[in-house]
């Protein structure tokens, strides 16, 4: 309700003055989501081609581009939100949800894939229940793809967390999955 207030704020307004006023109002509003959006639209909104230095930096404060956030910005930057959803759709770097607690990165590259990496792929996938670019329904894991990580001498390979894993069987990939959820908090 208060989001849908400050967000009609921004949306009621006209003109850059009307604009600027309700952005400062976002500022303030009580849903950390919007009120953090409207401060680096404050900060990013004049320079040209404001729009991806604001996805970025919104999705580095919040870990995700939120709806309320979209909708702030499309107001602001006088867009629409479809404009604004397609942008972060069609990069795939950008997300519309929280990150999953841990990420795993399958090698999909040639000299993996020559020494098990679709196999492998493919337990990954149905060890977690998700597809690549997708995480787990609990949000402990994203599963993503990824193109060599220096290992070919010792593939296949995958990443948990930034750490590489060399040789990895779907035996041991299911060792790495069950340690790691053991060391979640
Ligand atoms: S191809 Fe997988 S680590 Fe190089």
């Amino acid at each position: 309700m208060q989001q849908r207030e400050a967000t009609s704020d921004l949306a009621s307004s006209g003109g850059a003055r009307g604009g600027q006023m309700a952005l400062d109002a976002a500022q303030a509003s009580p849903t950390p989501a919007i009120a953090a959006t409207a401060r680096i639209l404050a900060r990013l909104k004049d320079q040209p081609g404001p729009l991806l230095p604001v996805l970025h930096a919104v999705q580095h404060e919040l870990g995700c581009i939120p709806a309320s956030a979209v909708q702030t910005i499309a107001e602001a930057l006088n867009l629409s939100r479809a404009e604004v959803h397609g942008v972060i759709t069609f990069y795939p770097h950008f997300r519309s949800d929280p990150p999953a607690r841990h990420k795993l990165e399958v090698c999909r590259a040639e000299s993996c894939q020559a020494m098990g990496g679709d196999r492998l792929a493919d337990h990954a996938r149905e060890a977690l229940g998700c597809d690549f670019h997708g995480h787990t329904p609990d949000g402990n894991f994203s599963l993503e793809p990824v193109y060599c990580l220096g290992l070919c001498a010792q593939s296949p390979a995958v990443m948990i967390d930034g750490r590489p894993q060399a040789r990895v069987t779907p035996e041991k990939l299911d060792r790495i999955i069950a340690r790691t959820l053991e060391a979640t908090p």
